[in-house]
């Protein structure tokens, strides 16, 4: 679908969209032959301009059918525009609509590339593997036409622009199926960013095992498909900034637990244990896609997780990068082994102050918060409150949780430094102490468990069923507000 811009409602559009304050209909100026009718329909029809009501209507205009289209804004704050942007396409997408104008004249400015930016989330769709849709559930809209011309080249519309279009990458390399999406191609997705100035460097088995990332290639080695580790870098400020924000993304392409093998019932969802690697490939696509005053880099660690005559053992003992020595008491709780050499391999690369890590860690986290909250763990308080603030404003929420020596020490091992697995309980927090054993001295260390957050059973405003793209608008709107001002 596309965004176009003018002054004047293009002859061809078929629908009209008005967004309506909270309670804001009578004061309402419909530009519309019509408008009168539409009012009292609407008032008829009990929509007060709530938010995420939506209410249709069609009219006569110009001897054609116009296809009007109400949307409730609440209270109208930024967030409210972006949710009523994502309600009124959803409405829409194919609803037998072609094109749509949209009048913004509600709006405050600066509220309107909002409206857009929820409009362009929801408008996002994974349909390439579907050939025989029904006809009413094929998506019909093609062009939403704004009607304010000055709002196609703002900074505002253009930045959120950028950050939706990381949020698609994102969600495409989530939604792709494992067969489409291993290591290689995961790489080979990425490489469209390299025309946006993003510096690649790409490690394969040889070189990891050089390096002795013995743990993250002891859970590749089950798989007939190669590990790659993927760090993309992205410095928008010539420079000045020194050291990067370094960003760290679990990328298990597909998790079948290994040998330690996962029960058959929806191990299908394991395809999307990638998504902290998708999440920080989409943020890299969105900090270049807007030219962030940042410098930034996303490091991916990415395997599959197979069972195989070759694959590692429950009891093996791996050595990681950074000489600390593991005892895989299961092959499933491979993530970790993942994410400590990608983190170690990342510090001692780029020597970061600040690192955050994406992990669909544990299936524990989803019983603790839900699909509601991810999970944040940091040795920093100052970080953790950061990130729980662009948490609340981006519309990616985060909940903090604790870590501790008590915690720590559940995972010590009788015959090495670590194992792999705690006890039943604290199944999260014993996951993330295990992290913190390979965060160097001075880094400020955060680990987010997107592990609820990543798919959807349910549509929201601004995404249908399935990725969500989770992680892009949280980890944008901390470059923001912590990098860029
Ligand atoms: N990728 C899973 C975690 C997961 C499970 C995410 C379900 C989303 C939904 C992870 O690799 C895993 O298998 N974790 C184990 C750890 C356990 C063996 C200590 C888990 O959560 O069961
Ligand atoms: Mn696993
Ligand atoms: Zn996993």
């Amino acid at each position: 679908m596309n965004f176009n811009f003018a002054n004047e409602r293009p002859a061809d559009a078929d629908t009209i969209i008005f967004a309506v304050p909270k309670n804001g209909l009578d004061d309402l100026q419909l530009d519309l032959a019509q408008g009168d009718t539409v009012k009292a329909g609407a008032k008829a029809a009990r929509f007060d301009g709530k938010l995420g009501e939506v209410f249709e209507i069609f009219v006569t205009e110009s001897d054609k059918i116009l296809r009007v289209v109400l949307t409730g804004l609440g209270k109208g704050k930024a967030k409210d525009a972006e949710s009523a942007g994502g309600s009124a396409v959803a409405k829409i997408l194919a609803s037998g609509a072609k094109h749509a104008a949209f009048d913004p004249s509600s709006l405050d400015q600066e509220i309107r590339a909002r409206f857009l930016f929820g409009a362009k989330l929801r408008s996002w769709r994974h349909d390439k593997y579907r050939t025989k849709t029904p006809e009413k559930q094929k998506v019909t809209l093609e062009n939403i036409t704004v009607l304010d011309a000055e709002l196609a080249n703002s900074k505002a519309w253009t930045d959120l622009s950028a950050v939706a279009d990381g949020v698609a990458l994102t969600r495409e390399l989530v939604a792709e199926p494992a067969n489409a999406i291993y290591p290689e191609s995961f790489v080979e997705r990425c490489e469209e960013l390299k025309e946006l100035g993003v510096e690649f460097t790409v490690l394969g088995w040889d070189e990891m095992e050089k390096l002795g990332m013995g743990a993250l290639l002891g859970v590749s080695q089950g798989s007939e498909r190669p590990p790659r580790l993927l760090a993309m870098r992205w410095d928008g400020t010539n420079g000045e900034q020194k050291t990067p924000l370094a960003l760290v993304g679990k990328g298990v392409t597909f998790d079948t637990g290994g040998i330690s093998l996962k029960p058959g019932a929806g191990m299908e969802e394991m395809k999307w244990d990638m998504g902290g690697a998708g999440a920080v490939a989409g943020t890299m696509k969105a900090l270049a896609g807007r030219k962030a005053k940042a410098h930034v880099v996303g490091v991916c660690g990415l395997v599959e997780n197979m069972p195989d005559g070759k694959a590692q053992r429950p009891g093996d003992v791996v050595t990681s990068m950074n000489g600390q020595t593991i005892e895989v008491i299961n092959t499933d709780a491979e993530g970790r082994l993942v994410l400590c050499d990608a983190m170690h391999w990342t510090q001692e690369t780029f020597k970061p102050d600040v690192l955050i890590d994406l992990a669909t860690l544990t299936g524990a986290m989803i019983i603790a918060l839900g699909n509601e909250h991810a999970g944040c763990f940091s040795n920093d308080d100052d970080l953790a409150e950061d990130l729980l603030e662009a948490g609340k404003d981006s519309g990616d929420p985060l909940w903090r949780l604790p870590v501790g020596a008590a915690y720590d020490k559940l995972i010590n091992s009788p015959i090495a430094d670590m194992k792999n697995v705690g006890p039943r309980g604290a199944g999260s927090i014993t996951a993330a102490q295990f992290l913190k054993r390979f965060v160097q001295d001075g880094v400020k260390w955060a680990h987010l468990d997107i592990a609820g957050m990543v798919w959807a059973d349910k549509p929201s405003p601004v995404w249908d069923k399935g990725a969500t793209g989770y992680g892009v608008r949280l980890l944008n709107q901390y470059v923001v507000d912590n990098l860029e001002s």
